[in-house]
Formats: C-alpha cells, sequence, structure tokens
C-alpha cells in the first residue's frame, strides 16, 4: 500500500520557516515510527500570487482535493494590502475551505503549565484549561450572497449576508456534539438569537441535534456574552460550537487565553472520503507576522501541534499525536521560550529552529 499523502502549502511570512521545522517533525516520524507519508510542497497565498497571479492556482486546489490531509503555513502580508479583493492571499485560503467543504473548524485552546504565568489573565483562571472552539467555516457572513459595495444615491454601501442553512447548522453541531461526547460531555453553543434570525434557527437546529446525545449537556449563550464569560472564567466550557464570524473573532480570544497565539493549532474537517478518512486542512491559528518573517524568530510550535492533530483526526494516530504533544509540554517545562513566549524577563529567545531541535530532542527522549 502507498504512503499517505501531504500536502504542504507553507504560505507566506513565517509560514516557511515554521513549516520547515515541521518538515523534520514529519521525516522523524517516517525514520523513528515508520509513519512515512508521501509529502509535496506547493504555493499559496502571496507566493502563489507572486508565482501565477492567483492566491491559489487550479492545479493546486486539485492537489489539495486528492490528499490525505493539507498542511498550511499561513497567508498574507503588507505586500498584498492593496490588491483587489478577488486575488488577496487570504482567498486562497477560503477557497481552499470552501472547495473541499471543510465545514468544521477544530480550534482547541490549552494552556500549558509552563506558560500559565504568561497570560494576561491570573494564573488561576487559565491553569489546566483545555477547550474546544468548534467554528462552522463554510458559509455565514464569510460567504453569503448578496455581498459587495455598490452605490445607492450618492453614497456607497458596504454589503455582507449572514445565511445559514439548517443542513449547514446540524452538520457543524453534531461534529460538535461528536467531540464533547470525547470530552467533558459539555457543549455550549454560541450566536446572536437576541438580534439575528440566523441565530434563532442556530438555536433551534443545535437543541434539535442535541436529542440525539443525551449525555451532552447542552447550553446556549449569546456570542457577547460568551466572549465575556470566555474572559472571565474560561474554565467553565468545554466544548464551544458557533458561527464563522464569531468563531473567528472567539477562537482569538481563546487563543490568547493560552499566553501566545504563537502555540495554537488548528483542524478543519469536512466529509470522509472514499477511504474513510475526512477531508481535512491543518494550519496554525496564528497568521504571517510579516514584521518577524524571515528572521528565525517565530515559534513553531503552532504549526507542529497542527500536524499531531493531522497525526490524530486523519490518521488515527492517536498515540503519536499524543507523543508529539506530550513533547512539546517537555520542551516547555525545560524553559524552552521562542521570542513571543518570553515577557518582561530579559533572557535571551531562541530561534525557530533551536524550538525544532528541543522537539526532535524530547521526541528521542520518548522513545
Ligand atoms: C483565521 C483567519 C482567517 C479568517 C483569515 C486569514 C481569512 O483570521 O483563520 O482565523 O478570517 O478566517
Ligand atoms: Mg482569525
Amino acid at each position: 500500500m502507498s504512503n499517505p499523502s501531504l500536502l504542504i502549502l507553507p504560505g507566506d511570512g513565517i509560514g516557511p520557516e515554521v513549516m520547515a521545522e515541521v518538515r523534520r517533525i514529519i521525516d522523524w516520524f517516517g525514520d523513528k515510527r515508520g509513519l512515512a507519508f508521501d509529502v509535496s510542497e506547493d504555493l499559496v497565498g502571496g507566493a502563489a500570487y507572486d508565482a501565477h497571479g492567483a492566491p491559489l492556482s487550479d492545479e493546486t486546489m486539485a492537489r489539495a482535493q486528492d490528499a490525505d490531509a493539507v498542511l498550511l503555513g499561513a497567508v498574507g502580508g503588507p505586500k498584498y494590502d492593496t490588491l483587489d479583493f478577488s486575488v488577496k492571499p487570504e482567498r486562497g485560503l477560503l477557497r481552499l475551505r470552501k472547495e473541499m467543504d471543510l465545514f468544521a473548524n477544530l480550534r482547541p485552546a490549552q494552556c500549558f503549565d509552563a506558560l500559565a504565568d504568561f497570560s494576561s489573565l491570573k494564573k488561576d483562571v487559565v491553569a489546566g484549561l483545555d477547550i474546544m472552539i468548534v467554528r462552522e467555516l463554510t458559509s455565514g457572513v464569510y460567504f453569503g450572497e448578496p455581498r459587495g459595495i455598490i452605490e445607492e444615491g450618492n453614497e456607497r454601501v458596504g454589503i455582507n449576508t449572514q445565511r445559514y442553512t439548517e443542513s449547514e447548522i446540524e452538520r457543524v453541531a453534531r461534529s460538535a456534539f461528536e467531540l464533547a461526547m470525547k470530552r467533558g460531555k459539555k457543549l455550549c453553543s454560541m450566536e446572536k438569537a437576541n438580534v439575528m434570525e440566523s441565530g434563532v434557527l442556530w438555536r433551534e437546529v443545535v437543541t434539535r441535534v442535541g436529542q440525539d446525545y443525551p449525555e451532552v449537556e447542552l447550553s446556549h449563550m449569546y456570542a457577547d456574552a460568551g466572549a465575556m464569560q470566555l474572559t472571565r472564567w474560561p474554565k467553565q466550557f468545554d466544548v464551544i460550537v458557533t458561527d464563522n464570524l464569531f468563531g473567528d473573532l472567539l477562537s482569538d480570544l481563546a487563543a490568547m487565553l493560552t499566553g501566545s497565539l504563537g502555540m495554537l493549532p488548528s483542524a478543519s474537517l469536512g466529509a470522509p472520503m472514499a477511504n474513510g478518512r475526512p477531508k481535512a486542512l491543518y494550519e496554525p491559528v496564528h497568521g504571517s507576522a510579516p514584521d518577524i518573517a524571515g528572521q528565525g524568530k517565530a515559534n513553531p510550535i503552532a504549526c507542529i501541534l497542527s500536524f499531531a492533530m493531522a497525526l490524530r483526526y486523519s490518521f488515527d494516530q492517536g498515540g503519536e499525536a499524543a507523543r508529539l504533544e506530550k513533547a512539546v509540554e517537555t520542551v516547555l517545562a525545560q524553559g524552552h521560550r521562542t521570542a513571543d513566549l518570553l515577557g518582561e524577563e530579559g533572557r535571551a529567545p531562541i530561534s525557530t529552529s533551536q524550538m525544532g531541535d528541543a522537539v526532535l530532542e524530547a521526541l528521542d527522549a520518548s522513545l
């Protein structure tokens, strides 16, 4: 049988440098654990625009559809800010999500013990935090029609449409309930049913799906109150399910609870393919960080942990995923810190590749 295929799209900014460390980790699993992948690389975002005039070529899109899993670094940068909307680097990412139909975006926010002091919140509020945000990723205001900027009288009007069908709500709700069953059996759904019809429907459908999961304790919150509760006492949550835009905001908020955006991975999952694996794209929650790109300062952990999620959700290698996550925990406990993980401590940070070295050492030590 041939090896499972991994398509790597490093993208822009710090994407290529953090992905270089992930490549070493992937090789380690091939050498030491007999988990070999057929790895290939391609362009996305600004890098693809520079090469082809589009942030994702049709060829790359087709390769992503065929891959067993896609691993993406980051897209975007100031150089592309003035481009037309239709060819902005972000459109490459949105096209992948939409055409692969990756409707369930899993964004864990976990606080590593070694970093609890680093959160802007008090230590007892975040220590041991382990929540999962499930963000709907292929619909809502990101994709709803009509959209655009139109002329009306003597001024322009910007229009976007929040739109959710029942089936779109149902499938992401089901993913969230399934996850809750494997975790703490608590699910909180967030919308704005007090002002939005789409929120009313969201709440109704999630409640209906919940009847199939009587063991899961389901609650509902308005998304603004949810944001407040996330900063007040985040440990009250286990799994949160929410729409595309609220999920974008709430997942950044949840991420920062843990101390650094440089730590958090994500998985975007769609329907099962013929081989039973879900369509899947894995990417760090952080962006392309153009201000530090190319300087070896970036923290590769979010991207490394994204590969751990790939091991778990695409390749049924939960044990090996846990090995990699444990290695990251060890490295942090040992005190290894990239620049984003240092406050005003006056210590010299380690580089991107030194962090990669440390994780590889911890992996060796795990054998
Ligand atoms: C994210 C990002 C993206 C989004 C951008 C880069 C299009 O913020 O993945 O959270 O808004 O979804
Ligand atoms: Mg975002």
